[in-house]
């Protein structure tokens, strides 16, 4: 378990609190479209933190071809149909380039600022040179509009519990995921990242904005700097 991340609930847990059995049971959301509209058709797309593959089978069926990382075996032994790599993120290195290099899940607000520098060099690392990053990062509000809850029309409730400064502009966050038969919780580590934070940390790594591809800010196309 990373420092400062933890889950309960039935079946596997990643290193980051994630519960396996839980993100079988997620449905897919607007994500394969916001992807599909902001890239080429048939791109070969890196997804950087796939889990079981919830979004990587939806990109599949729309035509891309998908490689699939995650840190976790047990959360890759749930996708079909795509090439997948085991390791952390940060150290990735497979000597390729993608036409598109994905970071979703807020992954880039990642508690431990190395970690999370580490992330946007793999992207930099793995994309082409006339490619794109997709990168997901959290609303404006995520951290102060809390407790929060959405009740999902297939009948499951998910809350943001609670967002904790701990320090170093760190927050502790906790979700619980309530079923009719089970439920699961993940604590974690976010830095909230302003707008302009966000674009420094690209930049760091070789990256700058090329959109803002949701009104809501939280997708982002980046390419790398020329
Ligand atoms: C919140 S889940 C999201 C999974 C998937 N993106 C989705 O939307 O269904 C985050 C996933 O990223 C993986 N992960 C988190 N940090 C990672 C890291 N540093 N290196 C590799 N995988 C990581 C976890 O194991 C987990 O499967």
């Amino acid at each position: 378990m990373r420092e400062g991340y933890d889950g309960t609930g039935p079946g596997a847990i990643t290193p980051d609190g994630c519960a396996v059995e839980l993100y079988t049971r997620l449905p897919v959301g607007d994500e394969p479209d916001v992807i599909a509209a902001a890239v080429p058709a048939g791109a070969h797309i890196l997804e950087l933190g796939s889990g079981v593959g919830r979004v990587t089978h939806a990109l599949l069926e729309r035509g891309f071809t998908v490689t699939a990382v995650d840190e976790s075996t047990e959360m890759l032994a749930h996708v079909r149909g795509a090439r997948t790599i085991c390791g952390p993120i940060e150290d990735l290195d497979l000597g390729e380039r993608f036409d598109v290099v994905m970071l979703a899940s807020f992954l880039v607000h990642n508690g431990d600022v190395e970690v999370s520098r580490g992330m946007l060099r793999a992207c930099a690392r793995h994309v082409a040179e006339s490619g794109c990053v997709l990168i997901q990062r959290e609303g404006g509000d995520y951290h102060a509009n809390v407790p929060r809850e959405r009740v999902d029309p297939s009948g499951f409730t998910v809350r943001i519990a609670s967002s904790e400064p701990v320090g170093d502009g760190v927050h502790s966050v906790r979700a619980e995921y309530v079923f009719p038969d089970a439920a699961w919780t993940q604590t974690f580590l976010a830095r909230p990242l302003t707008k302009e934070q966000f674009e420094q940390a690209l930049a760091e790594a070789g990256l700058e904005v090329d959109a803002y591809l949701t009104p809501d800010g939280m997708w982002v196309r980046a390419v790398p700097v020329a």
